[in-house]
């Protein structure tokens, strides 16, 4: 296995499962505006096969991407999957027929979106299902999540899920959903451009849950900063690269997912935890969240 991922060092969600903290997002395998089929069903395999064999034991995806196909493919490419390998899912929307996000939090809905992640992926159990909040599309916004959180928990006394994780949530939700059931990730956007979250990645490693930003990357606006070009080019790295870099240096309870539909991509994220960032390129790339030059 190459050493950078070894690097990346390691955290365990809910005590049992433990990856290396570098992962993979697989919502970039899914066609345009994550609908519908790849335009390159094997250049997709290819990307699961490589990340898998390069170490990656933590593949972020949902049924809703595609919707089913992410989890298809990945089923596709490494079902029988590895031991160690830790398959983080989402549940609580779906997708229009244009492709539109939606809430899906109904108890019904839920229940169904358990059982077409265990058949897409071809598993008995889930090993992470995070809850996704629908308050806000684009971003956290307050409201109970009570009633589908209880749902979830049910579905894992069942024994249909092993651990839940809440995505896309403030802290006060994730303060009600730990009143409901353990909660062992988090996952919200969150970026060297957009670190509204970072009180809340404090708490939360000091509980021993992991924070896990989606949109490592900037999603689909990638990030933009002079300063991030700057650092990266003295470096002898690439802007992505040093983004990731600086996410694995920011918290311990930091996992990555990275999203790309390319193996260059991946390769090129994958080498990030053997960068180092000195003092003066933290403290440059620290400033870029509070300036207006970074999308
Ligand atoms: N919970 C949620 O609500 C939520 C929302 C969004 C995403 N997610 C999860 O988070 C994961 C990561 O987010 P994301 O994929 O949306 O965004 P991302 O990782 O921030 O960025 C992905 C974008 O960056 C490009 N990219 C990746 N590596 C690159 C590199 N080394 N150099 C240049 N460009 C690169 C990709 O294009 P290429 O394909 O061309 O590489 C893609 O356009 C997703 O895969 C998904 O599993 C969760």
């Amino acid at each position: 296995m190459p050493a950078t991922v070894i690097k990346s060092g390691t955290f365990t969600l809910g005590g049992d499962r433990s990856v290396w903290r570098l992962g993979y997002g697989a919502m970039q395998l899914a066609g345009p505006g994550v609908f519908g089929p790849p335009k390159d069903p094997e250049a997709a395999l290819a990307v699961l096969c490589e990340a898998v064999a390069s170490g990656v034991n933590h593949i972020d995806t949902s049924d809703f991407y595609g919707p089913h196909v992410t989890n298809q493919l990945i089923g596709k490419a490494l079902h029988p999957y590895a031991a160690d390998l830790v398959i983080a899912t989402k549940i609580g929307a779906r997708r229009g027929i244009d492709g539109s996000w939606l809430p899906a939090l109904t108890p019904n809905e839920l229940t169904q979106a358990v059982h077409d992640n265990l058949r897409n992926l071809g598993l008995d159990v889930l090993d992470v299902v995070n809850l996704r909040s629908m308050f806000g599309v684009h971003g956290p916004a307050e409201g109970s999540i009570e009633a589908p959180l209880s749902v979830l928990a049910e579905l894992q006394r069942k024994g249909l899920v092993r651990h839940i994780g809440l995505s896309n949530v403030t802290p006060a939700q994730i303060e009600e959903g730990r009143r409901i059931c353990e909660i062992v990730c988090v996952q919200n956007h969150y970026n060297l451009a957009h670190p509204a979250d970072d009180a809340l990645i404090d708490e939360l490693a000091g509980d021993g849950i992991a924070y896990v930003p989606f949109f490592p990357l900037g999603g689909f606006t990638p990030l933009q900063s002079s300063n991030l070009s700057g650092v990266a080019q003295r470096l002898g790295a690439t802007p992505m690269q040093v983004a990731l870099a600086w996410l694995l240096r920011r918290a311990p309870n930091i996992l990555l997912i990275p999203g790309t539909s390319s193996i260059r991509h991946l390769r090129e994220n994958l080498a990030v935890a053997g960068l180092d960032l000195p003092e003066d390129a933290l403290t440059a790339l620290d400033g870029i969240g509070s300036h207006a030059d970074a999308a």
